[in-house]
């Protein structure tokens, strides 16, 4: 039964990406999901989007084994690096030890900088923490736009973005040991013995500082306007289920989650009567469907099986344009056509 409300509740949900250029306000973009499934692409995909509509974009890689290198075909270090072809599109690849070292250095030197480097050792994972904490601070200062993550694969990225919760609770504890603060420390490092009251005060300010930080970080995440998550896929049993379990996972930090790409969505040619291919499109129409199911709430964007890999910035950018418009089997071929660029190269 429809009403003349229509429009407003029939509105159909984009299978496009488009709403994440349309969403001005989004601040840290998080491209995540399966090993192997198309992250580091859709991640430098949708940078080259965002840089035709936003003052500038920095995109950075969180995965130790950075490959945002290898999808431009240009190398990228730990400095900022300006993306051959644009003047508003970077690219960074950290080095995670670089930010502990940083946090480090922050904190103070001497007596304080031992017991902190023996705090984080005490704590599993707290490094990880403090450094991506630092990263995010860094980041902050340096007036991006937009910043996209390309994440490393699930099970780390759900470690990574379950730490500002994880150490907000850590340091309230510490903080509000205050009292037994020396007692305590005594316990994981001589060097506190040694330290006079003033420098175990300074410490218990420099965490202070370190809280706000993690705070901070955690406030920006868990803001639907400044922060989502999209999710990668590819239309088979595993990628689903982790699919799933990095949602559930992203719920429950409070971090948004709309968009879905289904890549390597295999269309065969027309004329084809390939056996294998016509096998593989019903196994994957299969977890379509499903994906379609469970995720009705969501845009959905499907990105064809391209011939051939997608590397360099015209590849990239021809992909990108999947992410945007639905693909239509009957008037597009799914070989990369990478003769036309969409801009960038002036
Ligand atoms: N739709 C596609 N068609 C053809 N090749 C693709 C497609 N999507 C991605 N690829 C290729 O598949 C490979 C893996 O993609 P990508 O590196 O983006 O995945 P990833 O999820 O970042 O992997 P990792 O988990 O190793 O970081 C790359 O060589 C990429 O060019
Ligand atoms: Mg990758
Ligand atoms: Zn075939």
């Amino acid at each position: 039964m429809k009403n003349d409300t229509e429009d407003e509740e029939y509105e159909e949900i984009e299978p496009s990406l488009r709403n994440i250029l349309d969403q001005e306000s989004l601040k840290w973009i998080f491209v995540g999901g399966k090993g192997g499934v198309g992250k580091t692409t859709t991640a430098c995909s949708l940078a080259i989007q965002l840089a035709a509509v936003r003052r500038n974009v920095l995109i950075i890689s969180t995965d130790p084994a950075h490959n945002i290198s290898d999808a431009f075909s240009q190398q990228i270090g730990k400095r900022e690096t300006a993306i051959n072809g644009f003047d508003n599109l970077f690219a960074l690849e950290i080095d995670p030890e670089m930010h502990t070292q940083a946090m480090a250095d922050s904190m103070g030197d001497g007596a304080n900088a031992g017991l902190l480097s023996e705090l984080m050792n005490s704590v599993p994972g707290i490094d990880e923490a403090m450094s991506f904490a630092e990263l995010m601070r860094q980041v902050q200062k340096m007036n991006y736009e937009v910043i996209v993550f390309d994440t490393a694969p699930t099970g780390h990225t759900i470690r990574l973005l379950g730490f500002p919760q994880l150490l907000e609770t850590g340091i309230k504890k510490l903080i509000g040991l205050k009292d037994r603060f020396a007692g305590i420390f005594s316990q994981i490092s001589s060097a506190v013995s040694s330290m006079t009251d003033s420098s175990k005060e300074e410490v218990l300010t420099r965490l202070e500082a370190t809280k706000q930080i993690i705070e901070f970080v955690h406030r920006q995440f868990q803001d639907s306007n400044l922060t989502t998550f999209v999710c990668v896929m590819i239309p088979e049993f595993l990628s689903v289920f982790e699919t799933e379990r990095l949602i559930q996972q992203l719920s429950k930090f409070g971090i948004d989650t709309h968009c879905l790409v289904v890549n390597q969505v295999l269309f065969p040619d027309k004329d084809s009567n390939c056996r294998k291919c016509f096998a593989r499109v019903r196994m994957q129409q299969k977890y379509l469907t499903q994906i379609g199911d469970l995720y009705e709430d969501f845009n959905i964007v499907t990105v064809p099986l391209l011939d051939n890999e997608v590397r360099g910035v015209s590849a990239l950018t021809e992909f990108s344009t999947h992410l945007m418009v639905p693909f239509d089997p009957t008037t597009e071929s799914s070989s990369n056509d990478a003769d036309q660029e969409m801009n960038g190269s002036e």
